[in-house]
């Protein structure tokens, strides 16, 4: 959610640097782009409305153009809609100052008030622009003092770079509830929003903490607390390789990433598994305190959620205490009933999304123990869980999420059994069925993903239809939701996920000859149920795309009008296997629309505003 770059350091180096970094993160916002350079001691600034290809034509043989000292932003408009003065960077009153913002300044309408009585006029609708004339308003001469006292006065969510002109030799930045990283060079340091920004450049790198202020100059870096006390910089080392963040041979990073889930789930998966026995990392529930758990509180946004929503059928199944999904934006605003006997476990793949760290504030404050789901290694929601534990998925740059999804959902098992055993609430010929099991999820979904073709097929078939309806009973039903959103978010086919049984009571009026329904039919125990609903919606003209596993082919009648084999697993496994097919004929069929896959409209990657 907005993308941040900046650089300092060789003049030669900059804008390349900066252009490359702002693609590496254009997953985070596409609205506009902008850059702000450092020139004789003048800043000039070159935005405009749209993608970054726009600013790079600009640019392009500019040789004059050139600094060692630039920021940079791609933005994902919250205040004011998509133009090109609405873009950032915003320069301050005087020419002075100019700053590139992720996040919303709460107080901004109250700081605007106050600074056009002392004449301040504003360009923009934006909350930034107010933040670039704050500190321009405060600007004594000492930028550091300056940045220090801003800080105290704006409120909300906010990582800043800000240059100044006075201070050719220093790029600042400033962090509360958004996300920054310094990138550590070779007489060169830069600042970003995301690692793959600066990974062309750097492996070393330090995730600015809450209310940080950090000074940058070629060489050296400080890092303060908001008060100015000087704060340790603690520096780690991305271990990924490049490849993992560049989309290689693929058309796009959602098929690369649907197509890495085997490996990436190995990675989830095996090095906590280990002769029948799960290991969670250094996560230690005693059987003292699972035992007082009165309930497991999930909590997260988006497919996250969704995550919960299969997680919730088999923990309950496999725990037998009660287990509660809740959407991050919601459990916030509420009065949750969580205590020090509530487990709650929050589920993100960035680590950063404004609402799940906010729920997660909330669940410490009432007394429950927080544990972490997350992909994204020293996020803001990894740092302040009592436990956490990683998603091995690698960077995830599509918008819409696929392993990321995946690998949350194996550990979700994961845990699910763990806390079964220690309880003792699961025979051992089952616990170790489910193990086995498990183990065998990456080689099944190998086999889905050797057959895509033929789901390009069938998305080839639908991929014009505009109303398509998802159904299932229990798991499958949780599947579904993923499912619709998977489609919605990247073709804009209007779908809907519904529990098979509760289609009659309302909705079944909306099916027509013009509708598709997929039903997803892998619970052995409910497929003649399932059955009975495709029956209801295709006797009132719906197409049926049929989802089920393989045992099931000979008692498949004319029934569907397609069908889609996942491979047999556990009845509690099925989720892992029959995304699968649904995360493809979503790539597929908007992939057929001519949509912008990885960058679908009105979206961005990490939702870091709540
Ligand atoms: C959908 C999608 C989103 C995220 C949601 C939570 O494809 O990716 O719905 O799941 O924004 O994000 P994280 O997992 O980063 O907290």
């Amino acid at each position: 959610m907005c993308g941040i770059v900046g650089y300092i350091g060789k003049s030669e180096k900059a804008i390349p640097f900066l252009l490359q970094g702002l693609e590496k993160l254009e997953y985070r916002g596409y609205d506009s782009s902008g850059i702000a350079i450092l020139n004789q001691n003048e800043i000039k600034i070159i935005k405009k409305q749209g993608r970054l290809k726009v600013i790079k034509d600009i640019l392009d043989g500019k040789k004059e153009l050139h600094s060692h000292l630039v920021i940079g932003h791609k933005r994902w408009a919250t205040h004011g809609n998509h133009s090109d003065v609405n873009a950032h960077p915003h320069l301050s009153k005087s020419g002075k100052i100019s700053v590139v913002h992720n996040g919303i300044i709460e107080n901004y309408i109250n700081l605007k008030k106050d600074l056009t009585k002392k004449g301040y006029e504003f360009k923009s609708d934006t909350d930034t622009e107010v933040v670039a004339q704050l500190l321009d308003s405060l600007y004594n001469g000492d930028m550091f003092e300056t940045i220090k006292k801003a800080t105290q006065l704006l409120e909300g969510s906010f990582a800043l770079g800000i240059i100044c002109a006075d201070y050719p030799d220093t790029l600042f930045a400033a962090k509360k509830d958004s996300p920054l990283i310094i990138g550590l060079g070779e007489n060169e340091n830069y600042i970003a929003s995301d690692i793959p920004a600066v990974l062309s450049k750097t492996r070393k790198i330090c995730r600015l903490k809450e209310k940080q202020i950090a000074v940058l100059k070629n060489s050296d870096i400080n890092i303060f607390d908001f008060n100015g006390n000087k704060a340790k910089m603690e520096i780690s080392e991305i271990n990924w390789n490049v490849n993992a963040a560049e989309k290689n041979n693929y058309d796009h990073f959602m098929i690369k990433e649907i197509m890495e889930q085997p490996e990436v789930l190995n990675a989830t998966i095996s090095p906590r598994l280990k002769d029948y026995k799960i290991k969670l990392d250094n996560l230690n529930f005693n059987e003292e305190y699972l035992k007082n758990l009165n309930k497991i509180s999930i909590v997260a946004c988006g497919s996250a959620y969704h995550v919960g929503c299969v997680a919730k059928y088999f923990m309950e199944e496999l725990i037998k205490k009660p287990v509660e999904v809740e959407l991050a934006s919601e459990f916030r605003y509420r009065s949750p009933i969580v205590d020090k006997n509530t487990l709650v476990i929050i589920i993100s793949q960035s680590g950063e999304t404004a609402d799940s760290l906010a729920a997660l504030r909330e669940a410490k404050k009432l007394g429950a123990r927080v544990l972490s789901v997350v992909n994204v290694v020293g996020s803001s929601i990894a740092n302040e869980s009592d436990d956490v534990l990683y998603t091995w998925a690698g960077p995830e740059i599509a918008v819409a999420t696929t392993k990321a999804y995946s690998t949350q959902l194996s550990l979700m098992y994961l845990i699910a059994l763990y806390i079964s055993k220690t309880l003792g609430k699961i025979t051992d010929d089952n616990y170790k069925d489910i193990i086995k099991n498990i183990e065998s999820i990456p080689e099944k979904i190998t086999a889905i993903l050797k057959k895509s073709s033929s789901i390009e097929e069938i998305a080839k078939k639908y991929y014009q239809t505009e109303k398509i309806f998802f159904i299932g009973r229990t798991l499958d039903y949780a599947v579904c939701m993923e499912a619709s959103l998977k489609l919605k978010e990247i073709s804009y086919i209007h779908s809907e996920a519904y529990a098979a049984g509760e289609l009659k009571h309302g909705t079944i009026s909306l099916i027509d000859d013009k509708t598709l329904v997929i039903a997803l039919a892998t619970q052995d125990e409910l497929f003649d149920k399932t059955i009975s609903n495709i029956r209801e919606v295709k006797s009132r003209g719906a197409t049926i795309l049929l989802v089920t596993t393989e045992d099931k082919m000979d008692k498949i009648s004319e029934i569907a009008d397609d069908v889609i084999y996942v491979p047999k697993i556990s009845n509690i496994l099925s989720p892992s296997l029959s995304v699968v097919p649904m995360q493809l004929l979503s790539y597929y069929v908007a992939k057929f629309r001519g949509c912008d896959i990885d960058k679908p409209r009105n979206l961005a990657k990490s939702v870091t505003v709540e």
